[in-house]
């Protein structure tokens, strides 16, 4: 099998000097995550790998940097979801702890739960990942930011990856730090499965981005996923999940997609939505913030 990647970095709108660091970090994710893929390595090393960059990047709701909730606290929530047995695994509402999309992949590896708050925490402390003191994921910008209460335009919103490997296994991986100001341990979407994320390698898999609240009636990744089984190219199985979500409900949202033939799609009703990926027919990512426009910032 050809393996593929894709990245995205929310739904969102990204005002102009946001542009190049949204261009550039997804950017850096897609190369990350296609190094392992490049290599014969796993879709599931390749997706964690890829979100690490993300959430690392304080442009990006997720990880460092991410919203803050009404106390003044990064609150993450991260899902992963591999498609040959479709295990998965889940965190919500966890603090202090660096790369969430890691404990989201060993919850998934040791026995598929949904560990929230002290739980999660626990865990990822146990299994000895990245744990840090819980204000040091609290980026100056997105302090001064909450401390204001400034309405945050290019920040609210969630980041996801999508890959299929060289033994044909889909996965998918997602991690966000909520909706701005929201209530201590309010979970959306993202650590849902059939919600945040779905991969079946009978079909395909999909990472979606949006207001969870909005995404979590319609079951967006399922429903995308359910597209691809009707026979739908993953571009028209997109655009039919975020056409569904527009028909039922008010909120914006966007999804990636990659079906078993290693075919892409993404679709999205915000503003903007940055997004890169890379196949082996290409020296590098191609990279967009808007989907009629690919990106080519030096
Ligand atoms: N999709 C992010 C959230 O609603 O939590």
């Amino acid at each position: 099998m050809r393996p593929v990647i894709i990245v995205h970095g929310g739904a969102k709108t990204i005002s102009e000097d946001k542009e190049s660091a949204n261009y550039s970090g997804c950017r850096a994710a897609a190369e990350a995550g296609w190094e392992i893929l490049r290599q014969g390595g796993s879709a599931i090393e390749a997706v964690e790998a890829a979100v690490r960059v993300l959430e690392s990047d304080q442009t990006f709701n997720a990880g460092f940097g991410s919203t803050m909730n009404s106390e003044g606290e990064v609150e993450v929530d991260a899902a992963m979801m591999e498609g040959e047995t479709l295990a998965w695994g889940a965190v919500g509402a966890i603090q202090g702890v660096r790369n969430p999309i890691s404990v989201a992949r060993r919850i998934m590896e040791d026995k598929p739960r949904f560990l929230v708050a002290r739980s999660g925490e626990r865990f990822a402390r146990e299994h000895g990942l990245d744990i840090c003191p819980k204000a040091d994921l609290v980026s100056e910008e997105q302090y001064q930011e909450w401390e204001q209460e400034a309405e945050v335009l290019d920040r609210s919103n969630t980041v996801g990856c999508v890959a299929l490997d060289t033994n044909g296994n889909l996965v998918a991986g997602t991690s966000t730090g909520g909706v701005t100001g929201q209530p201590q341990g309010r979970v959306g979407d993202t650590a849902l499965v059939g919600c945040g994320l779905y991969a079946d390698n009978r079909f395909g898999a999909c990472s979606t981005t949006g207001d969870g609240e909005s995404v979590i009636p319609v079951v967006l990744a399922k429903t995308a996923i359910d597209a691809l089984a009707d026979g739908k190219h993953p571009e028209e199985a997109a655009k039919h999940a975020i056409a569904t979500l527009q028909d039922r409900v008010e909120g914006e949202a966007g999804c990636i997609l990659i079906d078993r033939e290693g075919r892409i799609g993404w679709a999205y009703n915000s503003q903007e939505m940055a997004i890169a990926y890379m196949t082996e027919d290409m020296t590098e990512p191609a990279t967009f913030i808007r989907k009629d426009q690919p990106l080519a910032i030096a």
